[in-house]
Formats: C-alpha cells, sequence, structure tokens
C-alpha cells in the first residue's frame, strides 16, 4: 500500500536559525525517518518575495536552506526535496484557486497583519495572496498531511475550505489535508522574548551556521531577568525560560533536570555551559563540505518527481473547470 504524502516548506528569506531547526527542520528528518510518509519539501522561494529582499543574495539563501535541508538529514533517497518556482505549477493553481478564495478570509489572516506592521514600506499583494499559493503547494500533491505549527493552522484552514469549495463546485479532485501538529518549541528572540526568532528580524537570531565567537557573543548579550534564578517560568522569566528550552532541545535533558544542574550557579555559569552546547551541536552547520554537485543532483531527482505529480493534478483541474488542456 502506498504511504501517504506530507508536504511542507522553508522561505529563504535569509539565514535559517535555531528556531527554524527546532520548529521544522529537525522535525522534517523524523518525520522522513519515521518510514511513515511519502515526504515532499521544497524551498518556498516564491514565498519569500512578498518580503524586502537582495535580489543578489536569493540564490545563496536558496541554496543555503537545500545544504541546510542535508545537513541536518534530510536525504534525497528518502525524500523529495524541490524548489517552488521550478514548479510553475504552484503559480498556476493558486490563480485558480484564487477566485474561489473569498476576500474577507484572506484580510483576516493573523500572519497577513502581522506581517503588514512589520513591513509598513512594503504591503504588497503577494503577502495578502500567500495562503491562497501556500493551499496551492499543499493541493497540487494531494499531500494528507502537512506538518505546521500554531501559526499555520490559520493558512492550513484556508487550504481545506478551498479544497473543499473546489470539490463541491467541480467534483471531487482535490484532497483535504490534515495538520500534523508538531510539539510546538517556538524560539523567541534573544534580544526580545516577546518576540519571535526571525530571519528577517536578524537582531536576536542564532543561525545554525554561526561562528563559535558570534554563538558565544551572542548568548553572553542575550537578555535575562533581573533576579538571578536559572528558573523556568515562562510567564514570570521569559527571557530565561527561552534560553533553557534552547538548553533541552540541543542537550536531551529535561527542563527540570536543567534547574536541577543550575540550581546554585549564576546566569554567567549557565551562558557558558549552553554556549558551549551550541557551538558542539550546530558544528555541523559550519561545515562546509555540501558539495554543488550533490545539491544539483537533489534537486534534479526532487524537482522531476514533483514535476510529474503537479502536471497531472492540474490538468485534472483546467479539465474539470472546463478549460482546454
Ligand atoms: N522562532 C521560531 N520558533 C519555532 N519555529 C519557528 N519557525 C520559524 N521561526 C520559528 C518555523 O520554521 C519554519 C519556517 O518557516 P518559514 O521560513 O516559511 O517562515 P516563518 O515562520 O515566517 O519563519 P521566520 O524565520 O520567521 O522567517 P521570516 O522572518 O521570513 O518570516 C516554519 O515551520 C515555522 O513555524
Amino acid at each position: 500500500m502506498s504511504k501517504p504524502r506530507l508536504i511542507s516548506g522553508i522561505q529563504p528569506s535569509g539565514r535559517l536559525h535555531i528556531g527554524n531547526y527546532l520548529g521544522a527542520l529537525k522535525n522534517f528528518v523524523d518525520l522522513q525517518n519515521s518510514g511513515k510518509y511519502e515526504c515532499f519539501f521544497f524551498v518556498a522561494d516564491y514565498h519569500s518575495l512578498t518580503s524586502n529582499y537582495d535580489k543578489d543574495e536569493k540564490s545563496k539563501e536558496i541554496n543555503n536552506v537545500i545544504k541546510s535541508y542535508l545537513i541536518a538529514g534530510l536525504d534525497p533517497k528518502k525524500s523529495n526535496i524541490f524548489i517552488q518556482s521550478s514548479i510553475l505549477e504552484h503559480a498556476n493553481l493558486a490563480w485558480i484557486l484564487s477566485t474561489l478564495a473569498p476576500y474577507g478570509n484572506l484580510s483576516r489572516m493573523t500572519q497577513f497583519k502581522e506581517k503588514s506592521e512589520k513591513q509598513k514600506n512594503n504591503i504588497n499583494v503577494g503577502l495578502f495572496y500567500y495562503p491562497v499559493l501556500m493551499a496551492s503547494d499543499v493541493l497540487l500533491y494531494d499531500a494528507k498531511y502537512v506538518p505546521v505549527g500554531e501559526d499555520q493552522i490559520q493558512h492550513l484552514e484556508l487550504t481545506r475550505n478551498l479544497a473543499r469549495r473546489f470539490n463541491k463546485k467541480f467534483g471531487d479532485t482535490l484532497l483535504e489535508p490534515k495538520p500534523l501538529m508538531t510539539k510546538a518549541t517556538r524560539i523567541m528572540s534573544l534580544n526580545d522574548p516577546d518576540s519571535k526568532m526571525s530571519k528577517s528580524i536578524p537582531n536576536g537570531c542564532l543561525f545554525l551556521d554561526d561562528s563559535p565567537e558570534e554563538i558565544n557573543n551572542k548568548i553572553s548579550k542575550a537578555v535575562t531577568d533581573s533576579d538571578l534564578k536559572i528558573k523556568f517560568d515562562p510567564k514570570k522569566k521569559k527571557a530565561v525560560s527561552n534560553l533553557i528550552i534552547i538548553y533541552s532541545e540541543f542537550s536531551g535533558r529535561s527542563i527540570k533536570e536543567i534547574e536541577y544542574d543550575f540550581k546554585d550557579k549564576s546566569y554567567a555559569d549557565f551562558k557558558e555551559n549552553l554556549t558551549d552546547l551550541l557551538v558542539g551541536e550546530l558544528s555541523v552547520f559550519r561545515d562546509d563540505s555540501i558539495k554543488k554537485s550533490r545539491i544539483k543532483s537533489t534537486l534534479k531527482k526532487g524537482n522531476q518527481k514533483a514535476k510529474k505529480i503537479a502536471a497531472k493534478k492540474l490538468k485534472e483541474v483546467k479539465n474539470k473547470i472546463g478549460l482546454i488542456t
């Protein structure tokens, strides 16, 4: 029996940080290795155009996401890895879906509101249309599951809604995907524990390929709280709790164990230990041994497979809505 399909992607909107790793990438690898799914992981380069970007950096950012996928353990023999913009069907199906998407639903999207606040000088239509493109990313592949964090649930609901609308109007064609809720590890900015660590706000990010000096510098400057205890209390001690979560995720030790280990220690001791841990755990991402040829062969295989499925689905959709194919 064939395995259920699963799809997800990461935007090349800057260098990947430990939030992207703990909140998404690490989980992609576990899902792949579970052997339970047919996995598709892409680089969401079209999505990334909705934020401000430097055209001279874009191809490097795309390659870096693929490199991080491979270093983290995604294996082209087990997963299909591809680039969103290489499969033209994504933008094509998105257009068709946009004609079914209620304007009101899109204008209520939390991410649209948040990003519009963040980039007031660039509230582009793509930012508004983003969830429709995401629906296309998923529906093109008959993906049964989409691994998502809390913040993507609203978008996935729209995807499900669009599949239902389409099927109701034109007959059963699109598979309604289900969220595969991941253990939500939300990593906050090292500078501001009230904001999510985000690629597009490099201040406060710990990047996967930061040098030992940068890691040391960033962790020693990371904000803490006024009382000096290493105690997990996400309401009253957000900054230290964030650092404890990072420690726990990378060391595999529980929060209780960490609190116990550091109960008589200072913030400086804790930060020194955390720095050593991160320098060790992230060393693989500083290794530049992934060859261009490996990236090329990974994409060749992944793009080919994705293209075949997407082209067939788009043809079916066009037929159903009466277009000439
Ligand atoms: N701080 C975070 N903690 C946990 N998970 C996170 N993710 C992102 N930031 C954190 C997860 O990483 C995946 C990548 O998503 P994306 O690149 O498509 O967009 P994003 O969520 O908007 O990521 P960023 O880093 O915040 O990028 P920008 O600044 O470009 O918007 C997602 O699964 C996300 O949940």
